[in-house]
């Protein structure tokens, strides 16, 4: 059965939250098809209903909700004459507008709240279901329940502030799930970090429910990414040496944030030539349609016959760094 989904976009990097969602849905077999977008709004429809496993997956999709009504810009009396009374259980609920368009908030959650029984409690803090309105090019209805509740903000509980093993180079955790999310590797597979550090990538690869192997030339960062997962219960096979040790592993894709010679020690080796050495192993260890996804600060480096550029995303860091999320496929 059809359903259509609005998606609100992170606002941090509006085209890799879009990316994340409409790939990983695709990956996953629902055949996405984008009716709308407006900002950071995205209008979805997918063949069958998401389900809460796809959900707290998304590291960059801020929320999901499930379109009741969505029609071109018309006034909300119009509306509530056509949709039917909103079901909703015996759950508390919240009306919210995500855009004020000089509408009077008062008004809408007045003339929604009467499509709702008046057995089901308004919470207005922590409810079970929260109703959206939403005006702009197209006036939408959408639902959310605690079955659709995203990663966004619960990525934040993995952030190195509350790591017990710092790293001020730690890849922020929203944009390290949305990379596992890119790599399309299939539940029961496998991703490899060879560049673990202390593990950032590895927890929203053990997070997710894939397993996750790591690998970092430094021994203490593999004592560091073990506590790291060991902090949020989570594990992963983690080993000491050089990204040559991926040869004694296999894995469905590779995902991962190599030294850019900033803070990490490379034990001598210059980037770029660490660079083009990881590359040309990457390309004989990734079967054909395989990905790896790489944080790079040189986008210029990645050149490999065999491994095709599919996307690249501009992430602003500072004034003189800037990072790109590479999604690059075995030919
Ligand atoms: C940018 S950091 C990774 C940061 C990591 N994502 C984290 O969450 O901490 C790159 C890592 O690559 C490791 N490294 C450098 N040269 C390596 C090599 N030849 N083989 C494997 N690891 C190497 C460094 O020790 C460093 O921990």
């Amino acid at each position: 059965m059809k359903e259509k989904y609005l998606f609100e976009l992170g606002g941090e990097n509006i085209e890799l939250g879009k990316y994340e969602a409409i790939d990983l849905l695709e990956y996953e077999n629902y055949k996405p098809q984008i009716l709308s977008q407006e900002i950071n709004l995205l209008v979805v429809e997918v063949i069958k209903p998401i389900e809460k496993k796809i959900m707290r997956r998304f590291g960059m999709v801020k929320r999901v909700s499930n379109i009741i009504n969505y029609l071109g810009n018309v006034q909300i009396e119009e509306i509530i004459e056509k949709i039917p009374d909103i079901e909703i259980n015996n759950k508390s609920f919240a009306i919210r507008l995500l855009k004020k368009n000089g509408e009077s908030e008062s008004k809408i959650a007045k003339l929604l709240g009467e499509k709702i029984s008046s057995k089901n409690r308004i919470d207005l803090n922590n409810p079970d279901v929260k109703i959206f309105y939403y005006s702009g090019e197209n006036t939408i209805i959408s639902k959310w329940d605690k079955n659709m509740e995203t990663y966004y903000s619960k990525c934040l509980e993995h952030h190195v502030k509350y790591r017990p093993y710092f790293s001020p180079i730690s890849i922020h955790p929203r944009i390290a799930r949305s990379m596992v999310n890119l790599a399309r590797c299939p539940w029961k597979g496998k991703i490899i970090d060879p560049f673990c550090g202390t593990g950032g990538i590895l927890i929203e690869i053990a997070d997710i429910g894939i397993d996750a192997i790591g690998i970092d030339i430094i021994d203490k960062m593999k004592e560091y990414s073990l506590g790291n997962l060991k902090h949020y219960n989570l594990s992963a096979a983690v080993s000491c040496g050089d990204i040559e040790t991926i040869n004694d592993y296999n894995f469905n894709a590779i995902v991962t944030d190599p030294p850019y010679g900033i803070s990490t020690t490379t034990k001598g080796e210059g980037v770029s030539k660490l660079m083009k050495r990881s590359l040309d192993l990457f390309s004989i260890k990734l079967k054909p349609k395989q990905r790896l996804v790489m944080a790079v600060s040189k986008p210029e480096l990645i050149v490999q016959h065999s491994l095709k550029i599919i996307k690249c995303f501009e992430w602003y860091i500072h004034k003189s760094l800037t990072r790109y999320i590479m999604v690059i496929e075995k030919d």
